[in-house]
């Protein structure tokens, strides 16, 4: 059985992604140091599958803690969530993020150079793309000036890995994620932002939950048909069900190249006020939001052409956005 590294494995895409792993027979290893999740997340992984996860946990940012535990386990691929991912604290703190994204990988593939390991799937995000000037958005679209430090954490760590599978053979894919959102159907696990939501759906449904008094819609003057700024939400098990695929992909020895990427979305983009309208025809209860100004750094409209991810990893979403978000309600109400 092939064991697979799982970095960030109890976070909110990490922990949906080691249950498709482990319902596909992989044998998982996570590390995961908990500065953005509970430890909880491993028993419900635990209950999901009726496997429970090798776990470790270990701060990617120290060399010799991440040398020790590939001195101690054999990997057969590396899946690394690991990173910070709020897009506006990273403006307020760069270092932290450099330090740890960049960091971590760098150690990481020191490893897998210095043992020979290979087959590794980097979380990556499509605002690499910043405002693309073409929609949908295919991976020919340019990488453009980062926005954010996030967004410029997730660019410089495609070219390190890209320049090390050059150096070193190591063959690896970057998945491009759009806007995840939902929860797994059992309920055990979903998003768990800690403090006030950043993202969309998680304060959505906070709302609807009365833990926030009102959504608010960051600006509704975009050229978009409802003024609304428009993304494509991904169900997180189908994002999860497309790193299986990479990890296939590599396993099989079937990349075209050393390092691909590919663009993880359902196609299809939804303004605000669209998202609003379906979370209350799917939960059943009424938004209290307003119109407020347009949040700063974010732009107006991005949504994936999935064609090249459809046709090279044989992979496409299932869920639907109402399925989503139905599942993004009912895991609310759990916690
Ligand atoms: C979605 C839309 C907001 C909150 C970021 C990162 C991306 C990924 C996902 C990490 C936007 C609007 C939001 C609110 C609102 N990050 N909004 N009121 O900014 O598209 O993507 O998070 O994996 O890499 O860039 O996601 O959910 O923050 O915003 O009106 O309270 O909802 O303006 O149009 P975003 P988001």
């Amino acid at each position: 059985m092939k064991k697979i590294l799982v970095t960030g494995g109890l976070g909110f895409i990490g922990s949906h992604t080691v249950v498709e792993l482990q319902n596909s027979g992989f044998d998982v290893v996570i590390i995961d140091d908990l500065s953005k999740t509970r430890i909880s997340v491993l028993d419900k992984i635990t209950e999901i599958t009726g496997k429970k996860p090798d776990y470790h946990n270990i701060d990617l940012r120290v060399k010799n803690d991440v040398k020790n535990f590939f001195d101690n386990n054999k990997i057969d691929g590396i899946i690394h969530f690991a990173a910070f991912k709020a897009v506006g604290e990273s403006m307020h703190k760069p270092l932290d993020y450099y330090e740890n994204n960049i960091g971590s990988l760098v150690y990481i593939l020191q490893e897998m150079r210095d043992r020979k390991l290979d087959n590794f799937i980097f979380s990556s995000s499509c605002t690499v793309y910043g405002q693309a000037d073409e929609l949908p958005i295919t991976e020919n679209a340019p990488v453009k000036t980062a926005e954010s430090t996030y967004g410029n954490t997730k660019q410089i760590g495609e070219e390190i890995i890209k320049e090390t599978c050059k150096a070193h053979l190591l063959n690896a894919i970057a998945l491009r994620y759009f806007n995840p959102i939902g929860a797994h159907e059992s309920v055990k696990i979903g998003e768990l932002p800690l403090g006030v939501p950043q993202n969309l759906i998680p304060f959505v449904t906070q709302t609807a939950a009365g833990i926030r008094t009102e959504l608010s819609v960051f600006g509704n003057d975009y050229p978009t048909e409802d003024g609304t700024a428009v993304r494509d939400y991904i169900h997180v098990v189908d994002l999860a069900k497309a790193h299986i695929a990479a990890l296939q992909r590599l396993i099989n020895k079937n990349n075209k190249q050393n390092f691909e990427f590919f663009n993880v979305g359902t196609g299809t983009g939804s303004s605000v006020l669209e998202v609003i309208k379906a979370f209350e025809k799917a939960s059943g209860k009424s938004l209290n939001y307003k119109i407020v100004g347009r949040r700063e750094g974010d732009i107006t409209a991005a949504y994936a052409d999935t064609t090249i991810a459809n046709t090279e990893l044989n992979w496409k979403t299932e869920k639907t956005l109402d399925e989503a978000l139905e599942s993004a309600w009912k895991w609310q109400q759990q916690n």
